[in-house]
């Protein structure tokens, strides 16, 4: 962990009760008794639906022999459940939604573990969701070996005028390898990439089917064309945001496992159908699993 990183001015007093930490859009407090049914969590998993949090949880509780499953009370930004060592939290779409949970989420861990270096660097983290391809087949499950934004350069942020703060998006190699290795058998392709995170669905991903277009077929594909020429295998909204805040702290074990809906070299729309879309959504979160169950479960 790089403990330099971390906000020890505003955290270590939280740790001596000096004040509390108010976990806001989580609904839930530092003080609060039910972070106390937490202190044993192993991993986080967020991806952007609160419906998919609640059939995670649900699952990863029948693999652990029906454990009890806590719910937090607040789910109008995000939906959160903690069951058998694994935290499970939406985050809704895109960086700036999901860099609120990923704060909270950090802080609340921080929390948990005391401040403990090696025990926060124990816990795993990973993202599950969706994205587009770049030259793959819907129902292609990526997991990411880098997150670029839409220019192949890293999650970066204003500093006011003057200039911008910088991040590392790639994801640890090791951990990669090793949600691969736990998938050999699974009847979908996995395959590893770069990902990147558009700050928008249309725009950024260079669509033509948006209500404001600034491309043209030629300008697209070409963007297209470019970024796979660059090992980019496909397009979401949050990869690069996470890793970076990730990597900012230190973190050694984290992943993000997102299934393409398209091959974006075909086309913008999704067009699969409903039960193609349950399977491919279905798929990362077996990948997910199938992980899980290997370094937490030893099955
Ligand atoms: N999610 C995205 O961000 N882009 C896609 O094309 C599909 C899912």
């Amino acid at each position: 962990m790089k403990t330099e990183n971390i906000n020890h001015a505003f955290l270590d007093g939280v740790l001596d009760g000096s004040h509390e930490d108010v976990y806001y859009h989580f609904g839930v407090a530092s003080s609060d008794p039910i972070l106390a049914e937490l202190r044993d969590v192993k991993a986080v998993v967020v991806a952007g639906s609160g419906g998919r949090i609640k059939e995670f949880a649900d699952r990863w509780s029948r693999l652990n022999g029906d454990a009890d499953v806590v719910a937090f009370p607040k789910e109008d930004r995000f939906v959160t459940r903690y069951t058998a060592g694994v935290l499970f939290a939406s985050h809704g779409m895109g960086m700036p939604s999901a860099s609120i949970a990923l704060q909270e989420l950090m802080r609340m861990v921080f929390f948990l573990k005391r401040g403990d270096l090696d025990a926060l660097d124990e816990v795993f983290w990973a993202r599950v969701g969706t994205s587009g391809g770049v030259g793959l087949p819907g129902g292609t499950v990526v997991v990411s070996s880098e997150g670029l934004m839409a220019d192949l350069k890293p999650y970066r942020l204003l500093k006011g005028g003057e200039g911008e703060y910088w991040f590392d998006g790639r994801f640890p190699a090791a951990t990669v390898d090793a949600v691969i290795a736990a998938n050999a058998d699974v009847d979908f392709p996995i395959v590893s990439g770069k990902t990147i995170a558009g700050n928008e669905f249309f725009l950024e991903q260079f669509r033509l089917d948006g209500a404001v277009c600034f491309e043209t077929p030629e300008s697209k594909m070409s963007w297209l064309r470019w970024v796979q020429s660059n090992g980019v295998a496909n397009i979401e909204m949050e990869g690069a945001m996470l890793a970076g805040y990730l990597n900012h702290w230190g973190f050694s074990k984290f992943a993000m496992i997102c299934t393409t809906l398209l091959n974006r070299l075909e086309g913008d729309q999704v067009t699969a159908t409903p039960e193609q879309l349950h399977k491919f959504s279905e798929d990362s979160g077996v990948a997910l699993f199938n992980y899980l169950k290997s370094s937490l479960l030893g099955k």
